[in-house]
């Protein structure tokens, strides 16, 4: 009986001492991890393969969509803009260059609320208004891409309209 205690007091011991260490050990292993993402966090921002903000260049919608958008334009806006958009009376024109430079470096949702607030007889939902987006954008000069705008807010606004193609 009396033996076993030493034993179990040594026994104790070296258990936290194990704790420590280990727990030291898990310490290193965080700081390290942290010092990685930090790194790779620094390289990717200087890195020129660095996820760019998405741009209007980019083909930020599909050409079904453009589809469905031209007929939904028929449908709400043509009676006002025009069939062709060729309308130049008192309504402003809303496609060529010198229009969509009035929407250079602004988030494509600030384009998306402006059209979203229209007079149409019919309130457009979001995807409406997003084939809608899509279509003016098309007859913009904008190219069609594999994925179509959802007109999402953070989608919106993570999208940029550039007047211009990046480049040019
Ligand atoms: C009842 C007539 C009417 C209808 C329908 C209408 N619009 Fe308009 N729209 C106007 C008028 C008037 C203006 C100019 C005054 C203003 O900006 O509110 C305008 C302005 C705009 C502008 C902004 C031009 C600028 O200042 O940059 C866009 C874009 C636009 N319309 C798109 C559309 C789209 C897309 C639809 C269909 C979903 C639509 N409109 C339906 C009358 C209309």
């Amino acid at each position: 009986m009396h033996e076993i205690e030493p034993l179990g007091f040594d026994f104790r011991l070296r258990t936290r001492e194990l704790a420590s260490s280990v727990h030291r050990s898990k310490l290193k292993t965080l700081a390290f991890i942290l010092l990685l993402t930090g790194a790779m966090g620094a390289l990717g921002a200087l890195s020129p393969y660095a996820q760019q903000k998405r741009s209007t260049w980019d083909g930020v919608y599909t050409s079904e969509q453009e589809a469905r958008g031209r007929a939904q334009y028929a449908e709400s806006c043509a009676s006002c803009h025009g069939p062709e958009l060729e309308t130049e009376s008192y309504i402003p024109l809303i496609v060529g260059p010198a229009y969509i430079a009035n929407w250079d470096g602004l988030p494509l949702a600030t384009f998306f609320d402006r059209v979203r607030g229209m007079p149409v007889d019919k309130e457009l939902t979001r995807q409406q208004n997003a084939d809608v987006v899509a279509f003016l954008l098309a007859r913009n000069g904008f190219p069609a891409g594999r994925t179509e705008l959802k007109g999402q807010q953070d989608e919106l606004n993570e999208i940029t309209f550039r007047a211009t193609r990046p480049g040019n």
